[in-house]
């Protein structure tokens, strides 16, 4: 995960670089062009708020706020975009088109962190199915149903074939070399999943490669009603 997160930082940074020297040879210049240094600083901007991203990324991943423990309501957009933060110059890098989908303002209890983990999962897995294609693209969608929320990962890849696509989901299942996959990816999501009450599946019926991931909005918490009952 490292090395990816170098790149996630050191893209902009070297972005950064650059137009700040940019920015000091149009000082030099006897005219003051604005137009140019507005258009340079804007990108800066950017670069900054990008590697800010990150950082807020691997803060929430680190444990350092309470998405580690406690089911509290979340913003599936958010979550995403938080996420998808992590692993987007990768993406550019390896000339993977990323598409968001119906990303409007939904909220879950959940784990934050956990479901970052899942979703950093399956993402990880559709970069590593979609890099020997020669069309390469990830969707990610989210959606709204009566009681839950779904969000789904679909790569350019054509499915899995069904004899393997039940084995998927087992611990320590990989079709990847040594030292390359440890198998465990989807087995710890479905866990994460099913310990929030939803599930993880593989959707066979997909024309492409999709996973959905479904979660309820509100956790039934047995604690609570518990209380409740004896109240
Ligand atoms: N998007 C996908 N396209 C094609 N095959 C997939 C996809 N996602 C998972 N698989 C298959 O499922 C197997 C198990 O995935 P899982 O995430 O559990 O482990 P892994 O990716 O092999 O290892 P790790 O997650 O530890 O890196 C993969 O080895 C691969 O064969
Ligand atoms: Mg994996």
């Amino acid at each position: 995960m490292s090395s990816g997160l170098a790149h996630e930082i050191n893209n902009p940074l070297t972005i950064i670089k650059f137009k700040i020297a940019r920015v000091s040879r149009l000082l030099t210049q006897d005219s003051l062009d604005r137009a140019s240094l507005a258009t340079e600083l804007e990108t800066l901007n950017r670069s900054v708020d990008k590697i800010a991203t990150v950082v807020r990324g691997l803060r929430v991943f680190s444990g350092g706020e309470d998405g580690m423990t406690a089911f509290t309501p979340q913003d599936v957009t958010e979550i995403v975009t938080e996420t998808l933060g992590l692993c987007q110059e990768k993406y550019i890098a390896l000339g993977i088109e990323l598409r968001l989908k119906n990303a409007s303002s939904l909220k879950t209890e959940c784990r934050r962190v956990e479901i970052m983990q899942v979703l950093f999962n399956l993402l990880g897995n559709a970069v590593d199915a979609v890099q020997p294609l020669s069309e390469k693209w990830i969707e990610v969608e989210i959606k709204e149903l009566r009681n839950d929320i779904e969000l789904s990962v679909t790569d350019s890849g054509s499915g899995i074939d069904a004899a393997l696509a039940k084995s998927l989901m087992q611990p320590f299942f990989t079709t990847k070399e040594p030292g390359k996959g440890t198998g465990l990816g989807l087995s710890i999501a479905k866990g994460i999943a099913e310990s929030h009450g939803g599930f993880l599946a593989y959707d066979a019926s997909a024309k492409n490669t999709r996973f959905v991931l479904t979660l309820p909005k509100v956790q039934m918490h047995p604690q609570l009603q518990a209380e409740k009952l004896v109240g």
